[in-house]
């Protein structure tokens, strides 16, 4: 797959049910559909899904606050990870956050997820901190994680 071949929209709610099944085989705790919609409706909030031959492969979201934004969410089916979608959708994300005046990106990510730890530091992120505790099931601290835009 060529990332050329992906479709890129905003997130609506007619993507919510493949999106939340990805969600679902994603995480331990996933986001509900309320949580999808309070991103989806919040005019300072981004939400992104890639499409490939027809279906939602990945989506991404993300806020922002005067000069900072804030990565909420980035997934990628299991059966799409590894072919540079979750790194397209970060790219695009990040110009959009810079064309809305931010100059500063932050994001927690699990201690131990380091496949998604290694592409933040590859887009520039670097740790800046630790969260106790952050995560449930199981326990576990989240990194803090910065990049200058
Ligand atoms: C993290 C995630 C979004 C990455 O998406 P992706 O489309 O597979 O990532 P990319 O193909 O763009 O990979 C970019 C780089 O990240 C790193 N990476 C991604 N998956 C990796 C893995 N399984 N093992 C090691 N490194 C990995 C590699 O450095 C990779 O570059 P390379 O393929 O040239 O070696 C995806 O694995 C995912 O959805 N994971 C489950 C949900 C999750 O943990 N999200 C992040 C929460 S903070």
């Amino acid at each position: 797959m060529a990332v050329e071949q992906l479709i890129v929209e905003q997130m609506g709610s007619r993507h919510l049910d493949d999106v939340l099944a990805i969600e679902r085989q994603s995480y331990s705790t996933p986001w509900s559909s309320t949580s999808f919609k309070n991103e989806i409706y919040n005019p300072y909030s981004i939400a992104l899904v890639a499409i490939l031959e027809g279906k939602v492969v990945g989506y991404i979201l993300a806020n922002y606050r005067f000069h900072e934004g804030h990565i909420l969410n980035v997934t990628v089916h299991r059966d799409h990870m590894r072919k540079g979608i979750g790194t397209h959708l970060m790219k695009l994300v990040l110009e959009m956050l810079r064309q809305r005046q931010c100059t500063v990106a932050y994001l927690e990510v699990r201690a131990s997820n380091n496949s998604a730890r290694q592409l933040y530091e590859k887009l520039g992120f670097y740790e800046a901190g630790r969260r106790k505790a952050y995560y449930i099931e199981p326990f576990e601290d989240a990194v803090l994680m910065t990049a200058d835009l």
